[in-house]
């Protein structure tokens, strides 16, 4: 079995705002990506990462796509080897080593494994400003990553989803959910920043 970790990087960080992309802005002395890195590196027998095309240096740090979607396709592409796959938006950097072998241990009989965390808050479906229906909250999960898939399910996906669960369930594959940890919450904005910067240092 080999164990590729593919890591999506190559987005601008808008909503943050900072004057590199999201994933190289300094975060507790260090490139943010770094902290998903060293968790990554722990576990998985290589780490491919999607970066914006300027930073890419094969055959690790590969060029990304315009999406998110197609980043993590390149970094597949770039890995033939992958029989698992343990994708990780650098954007989490408090992800854990832990956390990463729960959601490996999870995928038998599965053909993915995420880590999500059950819905907090009350959440509405809305069309304009009315709410059209309220979800029995029990049943909601918030997805993070890591996603953890047989590489085949994840090769066999196409087209664009939010997450990459999304697109091996569109495709008929049966993906479960692993309790994940709250601070592996996904840095956004300014405020995201310095909440990391805290729990990281
Ligand atoms: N990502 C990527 N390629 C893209 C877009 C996003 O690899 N074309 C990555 C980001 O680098 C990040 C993860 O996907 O690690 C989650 O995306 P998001 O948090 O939305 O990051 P950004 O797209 O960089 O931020 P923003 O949407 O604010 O521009
Ligand atoms: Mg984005």
């Amino acid at each position: 079995m080999s164990v590729v970790g593919i890591v999506p990087a190559a987005g601008a960080g808008e909503r943050l705002g900072a004057d590199v992309p999201k994933a190289f802005a300094v975060l507790g002395g260090r490139p943010m990506l770094e902290w998903s890195l060293d968790v990554l590196r722990e576990v998985c027998d290589r780490v491919v990462v999607a970066v914006p095309p300027d930073r890419a240096a094969p055959p690790d740090f590969v060029p990304g796509g315009a999406t998110r979607s197609a980043s993590v396709r390149a970094a597949l592409d770039a890995a033939p080897e992958a029989s698992v796959v343990v994708v990780h938006d650098a954007a989490r950097p408090l992800v854990t080593a832990e956390l990463v072998r729960r959601c490996i241990d999870a995928l038998e009989g599965f053909d993915g494994a995420i880590a999500a965390l059950p819905v907090t808050d009350t959440v509405k479906v809305v069309d304009g400003a009315e709410i059209i229906r309220t979800p029995d909250r029990g049943r909601l999960w918030a997805a993070q990553t890591p996603q953890v898939f047989r590489a085949e399910a994840l090769r066999r996906t196409s087209g664009e989803g939010t997450d990459d669960a999304a697109l091996v369930e569109a495709t008929g594959g049966r993906v479960c959910v692993v309790e994940g940890i709250p601070e592996n919450f996904k840095v956004t904005t300014p405020l995201d920043m310095r909440i990391a910067e805290m729990l990281l240092c």
